[in-house]
């Protein structure tokens, strides 16, 4: 697989000192991950008339972003969880100060890798970091972060607008730019990023609703990361709030939504619609 390649290419740095570091960088990105982010922004930028290959740089950094964004979740100040990708988290095997180290290394380089290595104008590469900046910050993954980690113990008693917002933020903004870049760089018009948008916003908000059901339903062997510790840690999730099947409905609903959204966009959007399949359905 191209992407696979791509990442297990990427060389962070050739100097001894770090040689640590970058074992384990590569620990947490590589052999595990079911790389739904990079294989969006391909899919995407294929719908779009451009070539996948092309967004490469830009893929791999979402990736980057998302395994960092794992690495720091899973510490004991968040988490606290021991499996990750079917194996001890990187704290659990190389200590916190170098998981915190890697996540953070892992924001840079995917800066780098976009700045560095994404061909596209320079409008478009800007509109890209943007995206991805935007993304991951206190509008984004990280506010998505602190409202969880606010509602840890209380999760139950989330209203719904506060839940919906901390999926929408924790997850779904990644997801979403993820999709954004593949159209930005492919140079899809206002109404087709406007279509992706709508389309992988409610992709993320189902992404982010089955994990929740999976915790509450699977097993650490098939998921490759505990089960069962939502509850335990009285997490805000939409089987806490809405019931397992309450939480399955609307997790529907957020699919059918996604493959409504697909229906505006000329082009082949199969792929589009099988990952939506492939997000609500994985796991069962
Ligand atoms: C897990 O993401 C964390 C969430 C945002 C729900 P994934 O389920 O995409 O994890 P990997 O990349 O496949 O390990
Ligand atoms: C994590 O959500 C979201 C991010 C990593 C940004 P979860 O805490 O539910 O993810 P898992 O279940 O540990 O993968
Ligand atoms: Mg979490
Ligand atoms: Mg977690
Ligand atoms: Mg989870």
């Amino acid at each position: 697989m191209r992407f696979e390649e791509y990442l297990e290419g990427l060389v962070f740095s050739e100097e001894p000192r770090l040689a640590g570091l970058v074992e384990v960088m590569r620990y947490s990105m590589l052999g595990g991950g079911k790389r739904v982010r990079p294989t969006l922004c391909m899919e995407v930028a294929g719908v779009f008339g451009a070539d996948p290959g092309l967004v490469l740089p830009s893929a791999a950094a979402v990736e980057l972003i998302h395994t960092y964004s794992l690495i720091h979740d899973d510490l004991p100040a968040m988490d606290d969880d021991d499996y990750r990708r079917g194996r001890p988290t990187a704290h659990k095997k190389y200590g916190e100060a170098m998981a915190i180290l890697a996540g953070d290394a892992f924001f840079g380089e995917s800066l780098t890798l976009i700045t560095l290595h994404q061909e596209g104008s320079a409008e478009q590469v800007l509109e890209v970091v943007r995206e991805l900046a935007g993304s991951t910050g206190v509008n984004g993954m990280v506010g998505g972060q602190v409202i969880d980690m606010n509602q840890t113990g209380v999760g139950e008693a989330t209203d719904p607008e506060t839940l919906c917002m901390i999926h929408t933020f924790k997850t779904g903004a990644l997801i979403r730019s993820s999709a954004r870049i593949g159209a930005i760089l492919a140079g899809a018009d206002e109404r087709g990023q406007a279509a992706i948008s709508e389309y992988a916003m409610e992709l993320g908000l189902c992404f982010q609703i089955v994990d929740d059901v999976l915790d509450a339903t699977s097993t650490r062997e098939v998921l490759g990361k505990s089960a069962g510790s939502d509850a335990e840690q009285g997490k805000a999730t939409f089987v806490g709030v809405y019931g397992l099947d309450g939480a399955r409905k609307e997790a529907d609903t957020a699919a059918e939504k996604a493959l409504a959204a697909l229906s505006t966009i000329d082009g082949d959007t199969s792929g589009l619609g099988e990952l939506v399949l492939f997000v609500r359905h994985r796991g069962f």
